[in-house]
């Protein structure tokens, strides 16, 4: 049995109180959400940068859990400028399907809120959205019509008791109310077309069963992109795939984006995805931006020592080694953050200031920018990642 002194107990005076104060915190966002409802002042705010298509300034988002408060991302920053492709990399766990969850508004609720800062989606008409605090009703209107994901898991995104053609035609037929029921169809083979299935209308009446992993996550990509939208969520879009699948896979995605002008933020552990398809990168860890620029400076000129890590540990053709570089140690506990640097303890280049307050991002070229004291001297100090107090929620 667990002893009182482990500090993984809980005891049930201190679980009474996590739920009284998690229910609490999640009544008080749900209710400001709501009242945005009717005023738009409170969500309509104006872009940094009208070149980008979404800017994300220091968002929290947090999971109220009976165990405690999960700080999934904690102070996430980048943008995504028009028509291109930004790669989100970094292991598992460390906040990148929960940062396009928050971007899609998509988070599960009470448990999953988005606690602080900004995410603008431009609205390309001088005004944006501030997603954080749309009304569910707008977010209905934006989801998949200015934005859409593709999952994580293409075998359990479709629902398997409706014939492919219903679920693209639902999806045409919501964003577009005046099309009659024929160009809905004729819609759907196109998409169908398109995403290169061969035998569209033969797929237009098979269940997802029928189907085979490559050909629905094609699907899933018809779905996402039916109304051409501005930003293309993808996260893992080829993990469950074969490799030559995936090249087509990624082909693809990259010619429909040409062809619908918009961008796309590809969400990958596989750096090799990330190097062919990406224009900037961001690298996170342990819910927060370590380092961000293009790929260029991310590939080739890698400051944070997790970034060096990540490279260390790819595989490169021609080159033999007996076995692959790991990063030693593993992810702090989410739950119980340290405030010093989260990579200093699994870090071979850690110096004497990373035991103090966590490091500022510092720019050291226009497009690079690391969140590492070992550059503090180079470079200029652009931010902080804020730091949210739940008691003060
Ligand atoms: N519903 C939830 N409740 C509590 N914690 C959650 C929930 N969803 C995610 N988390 C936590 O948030 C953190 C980030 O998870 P996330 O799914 O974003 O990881 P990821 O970077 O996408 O990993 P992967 O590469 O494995 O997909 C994890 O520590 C996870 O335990
Ligand atoms: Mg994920």
């Amino acid at each position: 049995m667990a002893k009182r002194k482990n500090t993984a107990y809980i005891s049930g005076k201190e679980s009474h109180y996590i739920s009284k104060r998690n229910r609490k915190i999640t009544k008080k966002l749900d209710k400001e959400r709501d009242n945005a409802n009717k005023d738009p002042q409170l969500y309509m705010t104006k872009m940094h940068d009208e070149n980008n298509v979404v800017e994300l300034d220091n968002v929290c988002t947090y999971f109220f859990t009976d165990i405690g408060v999960v700080r999934a991302v904690d102070g996430v920053s980048f943008n995504i400028p028009k028509k291109t492709t930004v790669g989100v990399v970094g292991e598992s766990g460390c906040g990148k399907s929960v940062t396009s969850l928050s971007l899609m508004q998509l988070l599960q609720r009470p448990t999953g809120q988005v606690v602080g800062g900004e995410i603008r989606l431009n609205n390309d008409d001088g005004t944006a959205y501030n997603i954080v605090n749309t009304p569910t009703k707008i977010m209905q209107e934006i989801r998949g019509n200015k934005m859409s994901m593709i999952f994580q898991e293409p075998m359990t995104s479709l629902n398997p008791v409706f014939k492919i053609g219903a679920q693209v035609n639902e999806v045409i037929e919501l964003h577009n109310p005046d099309m009659s029921k024929e160009q809905v169809r004729e819609r759907t083979l196109e998409m169908l077309k398109m995403v290169g299935i061969a035998n569209a209308e033969g797929v237009y009446d098979m269940y997802p069963h029928e189907l085979s992993g490559g050909m629905r996550q094609r699907v899933m990509i018809a779905i996402a992109l039916a109304c051409s939208p501005k930003l293309i969520i993808a996260d893992e879009p080829t993990t469950a795939l074969d490799v030559t699948i995936q090249a087509q896979i990624l082909d693809l995605l990259r010619s429909l984006k040409d062809k619908i002008n918009s961008s796309i933020m590809l969400i990958t552990h596989d750096l090799g995805v990330i190097a062919e398809m990406a224009d900037y990168v961001v690298v996170m860890y342990a819910g927060r931006v370590v380092e961000k620029g293009t790929a260029d400076d991310i590939f080739h000129h890698p400051c944070h020592p997790y970034t060096i890590g990540l490279m260390k540990s790819k595989p490169v053709v021609g080159k033999k080694v007996d076995a692959l570089y790991n990063i030693p140690g593993s992810v702090p506990n989410p739950i119980n953050m340290p405030d010093y640097c989260y990579f200093k303890d699994r870090c071979e280049f850690c110096m004497e200031k990373c035991s103090g307050e966590y490091p500022p991002e510092i720019k050291i070229s226009d497009t690079h920018i690391v969140s590492c004291y070992r550059f503090i001297d180079e470079g200029e100090i652009v931010g902080r990642p804020k730091i949210i107090d739940v008691e003060e929620l």
